[in-house]
């Protein structure tokens, strides 16, 4: 669910037109909107709610200051990945307690500041990264709170690029790697363990493979728990999917989803274990858009494109995944759909935002909404072909705040030198 809709002609952004948006602030722009982000945010909360709980929202999505500060006021900790994004949080005003820290590559550097932050706890992926953090540990005099990533080997059933919890993936440590490290963890003076973590990928559609991963960690949890190894907190990580495309399947409600896996933590003993979940696109990829605004119409023999101002920099999912963003024009148009390649500047065969989608034909100058574009959007975006990247708008009811500057041609080459 989320907060744009017609309002008579109008696409609207909850009360505010968004041609108004485009008017003042220019395109392309990122348009968010803070009632459909605490609306899923309230959903994960709502579907833990039985438990002990913590919804980390999964920073890299959507790294706004604005989106931080709006979830953490609103009680969500955070899942970072770097020091960057730690940074983020600090600046955000989010408590460290509510701070957990990813990655398969941290740095003596970023463990320094999440011990500094004193993050909630890291979840560390491999042997060297336990190693490493211990020293960083000792050095700096502090103990670090731990979880171990475990790979439970499951196939999520998405796109191979956002897979990471089969057996080929870089990700996390089997069970019997984490194991001997959860033995070694415990025994050591500088590491604390805390929690058990895991995650398989993202876009997910069905819950099984999330309950056959939370299963195959808990297994693994009850037995290190037995052994007097004092876990207490089960991290599932993210990746539940959204519906990008009306009339496809919808991905399980998190209502769904926080039943289903909860029962899978009661049936393996850990239903006393504290949830910590970790979701990014499910919270803030339905509360943002992509505003832009038609260029030309460019007609060959075999196709009709609409040319517009923003491109496979700006938002890269169409040209990375092969993903599916639907587009709506921000006047509803009045003549009879024809199938359109909405299609960007950048000098790519790539650069695409959509094919053969079914456009009322538009006019320079109309603009266009590209759909379901809030997470993965801006953050991935770049400078390609010496585009600035565009400016963030957060929408609250009938007002709306520039929450990011629309980058300058000076900002292009700030840091360079002949
Ligand atoms: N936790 C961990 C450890 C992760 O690696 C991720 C995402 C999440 C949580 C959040 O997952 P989500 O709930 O958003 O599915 N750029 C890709 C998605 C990459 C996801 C990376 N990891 C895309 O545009 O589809």
């Amino acid at each position: 669910m989320h907060h744009f809709e017609y309002v008579g002609d109008d696409f609207c952004a909850e009360a505010v037109r968004l041609d108004s948006i485009a008017a003042a602030v220019g395109t392309p722009t990122y348009v968010y909107s803070t009632a459909t982000l605490l609306r899923h945010l309230e959903a994960f909360d709502a579907a833990f709610a039985a438990r002990p709980h913590l919804v980390c929202y999964s920073v890299k999505a959507s790294s706004n200051l604005a989106v931080l500060h709006l979830l953490g006021e609103h009680g969500a900790g955070m899942d970072v990945v770097s020091i960057g994004e730690i940074h983020r949080t600090r600046l955000a005003g989010v408590p460290g307690s509510r701070v957990v820290f990813s990655g398969v590559g941290k740095q003596a550097h970023e463990i320094e500041a999440a011990l500094d932050a004193d993050l909630r706890m890291i979840n560390v992926e491999s042997e060297p990264e336990l190693d490493l953090v211990e020293r960083v540990a000792e050095h700096a005099g502090k103990r670090a709170r731990i979880a171990i990533r475990v790979n439970p080997e499951v196939d999520p059933r998405t796109h191979p690029y956002v897979a990471t919890g089969l057996q080929e993936s870089k990700f996390g440590v089997t069970s019997d790697l984490a194991e001997a490290l959860y033995a070694r963890a415990a025994a050591s003076r500088w590491l604390d363990v805390v929690g058990i973590d895991c995650h398989i990928g993202s876009q997910l559609v069905d819950v099984e493979p999330f309950v056959d991963a939370v299963r195959r960690v808990a297994i693994l949890a009850r037995k290190l728990r037995d052994r007097g190894i004092a876990i207490s907190q089960f991290d599932l990580g993210g990746g539940l999917g959204i519906a990008y495309r009306e009339g496809t399947p919808a991905p399980p409600h998190p209502s769904e989803y926080g039943k289903a896996v909860l029962e899978a933590l009661d049936a393996e003993g850990c239903g006393d274990l504290e949830v910590v979940v970790e979701p990014g696109r499910a919270i803030v990829g339905n509360s943002g858009i992509l505003l832009c605004r038609v260029l030309h119409l460019k007609r060959t023999p075999v196709r009709t494109f609409v040319v517009v101002d923003a491109g496979m920099n700006d938002l890269v999912r169409p040209a990375l995944y092969g993903s599916f963003h639907e587009i709506r024009p921000v006047r509803r148009g009045v003549g009879a759909p024809v199938e359109v390649d909405v299609v960007g500047p950048v000098c790519e065969s790539g650069d695409f935002l959509a094919r053969g989608w079914p456009l009322p034909l538009p006019e320079p100058g109309d603009l266009l909404a590209v759909m379901s574009a809030g997470a993965y959007g801006f953050v991935m975006s770049s400078t390609y072909n010496s585009r600035p990247r565009p400016a963030e708008v957060l929408v609250d009811g009938a007002r709306f705040r520039v929450v990011r500057d629309r980058e300058t041609i000076e900002d292009l080459t700030r840091g360079e030198r002949i």
